[in-house]
């Protein structure tokens, strides 16, 4: 392409970021956005606020507006399932509405938690079947977009992971957590397909230069429980495996039920 004009909404997330940065490094202009992490370059928006919302997208008339902002702590979406729906599903429907009538291709994010995680990996093809207030809210999102925004691509994707020192990054978390010398616990009957933020920008990218539309998987290549991934940092940092100790999903004690023998199959690809 070399000239397209993109709007990136959540350009201060881990996919944002990277998104960004793929697509300013090939020559596009990108405007990304913020809202609580205010980043260099970025402009401030609310997708909650419809005349902002309006505003941006008049004013940038961009050919692709992409959509990783989301509320996607999972155990927060289950103890606040009106937040959840408010920013999984109606601030989605707002953005691609808009971007459908400036003429903007709309490309949203969803997740591997639309499965209920008792037969994965799972396909393109395969039905969803959420466990959680996350995952049902995504899926509503994906379905309302199928049904009125011709020409969307809904990309998902599962265990998002960067470079990046940042909180919200599991590689970092991790790190950090050796560092410490807190005990470390990680599931051994959650499974699922880790994946590369820079990969999985470029990757997108290259899905809407070929034209993809509908639903598309994008993941990494390994297939692996969280407890063989964690152990597998830790002796990357340079600790022993055993400092990780193994422990099953249900004793973690949190909100919102996972799958668990989860992760994506990438059928088809740009
Ligand atoms: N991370 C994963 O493992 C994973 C797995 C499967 C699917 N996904 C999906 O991939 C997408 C991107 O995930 P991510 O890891 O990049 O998440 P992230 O790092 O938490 O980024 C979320 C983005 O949403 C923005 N945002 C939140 N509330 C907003 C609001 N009211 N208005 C405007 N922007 C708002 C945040 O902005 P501020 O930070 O500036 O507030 C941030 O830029 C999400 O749709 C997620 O559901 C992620």
């Amino acid at each position: 392409m070399g000239t397209t004009k993109h709007l990136v909404v959540g350009g201060s997330g881990q996919v944002g970021s990277h998104l960004l940065a793929a697509l300013t490094a090939r020559g596009d202009s990108a405007l990304g956005t913020y809202h609580h992490h205010p980043r260099e370059g970025l402009t401030a928006l609310d997708m909650n606020d419809e005349a902002k919302v309006l505003a941006v997208l008049q004013e940038l008339a961009p050919q692709v507006v992409w959509m990783p902002a989301a509320l996607p702590d999972v155990d927060r979406c289950e103890r606040d399932p009106g937040l959840s729906h408010r920013l999984n599903v109606e601030a989605v429907r707002r953005l691609a509405r808009t971007a459908d009538d400036v003429g903007a291709k709309f490309v949203f994010y969803s997740t591997d938690y639309v499965f209920d995680g008792r037969r994965g990996p799972y396909r393109e093809s395969d039905m969803p079947h959420p466990l959680q207030v996350y995952g049902r809210h995504k899926w509503e999102s994906e379905e309302w977009l199928l049904g009125h925004i011709p020409g969307v691509l809904i990309v998902r994707t599962a265990w998002v992971y960067s470079q990046e020192d940042n909180p919200r990054n599991f590689v970092y978390r991790i790190r950090e957590q050796l560092r410490s010398g807190q005990p470390l616990k990680a599931a051994t009957d959650q499974v699922s397909t880790p994946t590369s933020a820079a990969e999985l920008a470029d990757r997108s990218i290259r899905a809407v230069d070929a034209g993809l539309d509908g639903i598309l998987h994008l993941v990494g290549g390994v297939r692996l429980s969280r407890y063989a991934w964690t152990a597998a940092l830790a002796e990357q940092y340079g600790y022993p495996a055993r400092v990780v100790q193994p422990i099953l999903t249900h004793e973690l004690g949190l909100a919102a039920q996972r799958p668990l023998d989860g992760g994506l199959v990438t059928e088809r690809e740009g």
